[in-house]
């Protein structure tokens, strides 16, 4: 067996091979495309290089990428996410495996380079990200080749923030031993796919700034990404993720969501449908209205500190929990964010604060305040759903990862120009398409006289793009 890979325990190979064989049942759209491309192989001789959460559900996917030819390795997005078992297994069938749950900021950072690296001083043709990290990593790499190249020394570290300093040293560690190795890869690679809200923010400020290197495709915004996984997908494994960490009643419980998103109105409806008091924080009149409007308070959270006994951050945005705020709260509120990245909470600040920590358990920490008020914290901060549960279920994931896959088909086929595409809407409605019969949905066929009369192709796209669902 290949020993290119850097996981928990190879011996859990064989559980996480059940639960792939298990879920494979639920994928039904990425068993149709492989049925659809197997042969003809439209991946194949490319390399492609993940950076995505390592779940079961990824390990369906990477064997999808596999199957239409592609050549994988893969890391996960996030230090708590990767399910052990299926990085056992994906490992055990000598794909490039480099994630383990609880890995260290420079362990994480590690892995992504090392799924990016191809060996022989080769780099990826394709890139699957989720929150944009393989994406940053090539871009800093590239820049701070740039600039030794004009200035003929290596900038100085300017930043204080933990993460950031892991990843200013890693590419000034790289660039020590191989001085011109991003310039070296760039020029081979095809494109990214971008599977979450946040990356995209990330690739649209990129591309508007200029500095896009690849092209990059926004799978976030296809109609079956967003509005399912974001909203029916949350709306299950938020409450996962509390309750196999704190195992809480949450019946009669006040929960306050900030942000109403689509994972916000997901999260929500979730609390909602346990008994909880429901108040929504929003910056947005349009969604604030929407929220007020589906029977939530909506409040500033300045106001309601005292009353949540849970809250959920869901924005994509940074600071919107601070120490200040977490000093504010009721005795025993339990605090956790299910957006990207965990720069939505003050961590950093509570955990230099004078709150003494304590951890129950891996992802579950309880801090007491010198007034002797207790705060719970969930997964560090980190996003609750695939830190202390295992994220969305697969059927869910079959829609997002479906999308995936058709944008790789897509930059494989065309490589096309550097810029940033969306899913046409013929793929966004074949992807449901693809879905329905598990469910036992039946479509109804227009008449050609119905579909005379509204305007639209008798076999689709049936809404025009800027419809919103
Ligand atoms: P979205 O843009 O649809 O929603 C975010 C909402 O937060 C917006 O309505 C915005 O107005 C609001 N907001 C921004 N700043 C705010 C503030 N200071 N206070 C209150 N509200 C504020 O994005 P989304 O698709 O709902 O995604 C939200 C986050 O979740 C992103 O980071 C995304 O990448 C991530 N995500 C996580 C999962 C998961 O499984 N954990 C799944 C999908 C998306
Ligand atoms: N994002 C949310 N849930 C996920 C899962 N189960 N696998 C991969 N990415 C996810």
């Amino acid at each position: 067996m290949n020993s290119d890979y850097k996981i928990k325990d190879i011996n859990l190979a064989d559980l996480g091979r059940k639960k792939i064989s298990i879920s494979e049942k639920e994928m039904p759209g990425l068993m149709a495309l492989r049925e659809k491309y197997g042969s003809e192989k439209p991946l194949k001789g490319l390399r492609l290089t993940g950076s995505l959460h390592m779940t079961t559900e990824t390990a369906i996917l990477i064997e999808t990428l596999k199957d239409l030819g592609a050549d994988v390795r893969w890391a996960s997005c996030n230090i708590f996410s990767t399910q052990d078992e299926a990085a056992a297994a994906i490992a055990k069938t000598n794909t490039p495996v480099f994630a383990w749950k609880g890995e260290t900021l420079e362990e994480y950072w590690d892995c992504t380079f090392d799924a990016i690296s191809f060996g022989g001083n080769l780099g990826p043709n394709l890139i699957v990200d989720d929150g944009g990290d393989a994406t940053l990593l090539i871009h800093k790499g590239h820049a701070l080749e740039e600039f030794y190249n004009t200035n003929g020394c290596i900038p100085e570290i300017t930043t204080t923030n933990t993460e950031e300093l892991v990843v200013e040293n890693l590419i000034r560690k790289i660039h020590k031993s191989n001085p011109n190795y991003w310039h070296h890869i760039v020029p081979d690679i095809i494109g990214v796919s971008e599977e979450t809200t946040t990356g995209v923010a990330r690739l649209v400020q990129m591309q508007e700034d200029n500095e896009l290197l690849f092209s990059a495709f926004n799978v976030n915004d296809s109609a079956t990404k967003s509005k399912f996984d974001n909203l029916y997908g949350c709306r299950e494994s938020l409450a996962d993720g509390i309750k196999r960490s704190t195992e809480v009643m949450l019946a009669g419980k006040t929960v306050v969501i900030c942000g109403y998103g689509d994972v916000g109105k997901g999260c929500a409806q979730s609390m909602m449908s346990y008994g909880c008091n429901v108040i929504v924080t929003e910056i947005d009149p349009i969604c604030a209205l929407q929220a007020a409007m589906e029977g939530f308070q909506v409040k500033k959270l300045e106001n309601v500190l005292n009353k949540g006994h849970l809250f959920v951050t869901t924005t994509g945005n940074k600071d919107i929990i601070t120490l200040e705020h977490m000093k504010q709260m009721r005795d025993q509120a339990i605090v956790c964010n299910i957006g990207h990245f965990d720069n939505e909470i003050e961590v950093e600040a509570l955990n230099n604060s004078d709150a003494l920590r304590e951890q129950i358990k891996p992802q579950y920490d309880c801090y007491t305040f010198p007034n002797k008020k207790q705060l719970y914290l969930l997964a560090e901060g980190r996003l609750v759903n695939l830190g202390c549960a295992t994220g969305h279920a697969s059927f869910v994931m079959s829609t997002s990862f479906a999308n995936q896959v058709l944008a790789q088909i897509f930059l494989a086929k065309n490589k096309p120009s550097t810029d940033l595409y969306n899913l046409p809407k013929e793929l966004d409605e074949e992807v449901a398409r693809l879905h329905l019969k598990h469910l036992d949905a039946e479509l109804t066929v227009l008449t050609d006289s119905q579909a005379d009369y509204i305007g639209v192709n008798k076999n689709g796209p049936f809404k025009k793009e800027e419809y919103r669902y």
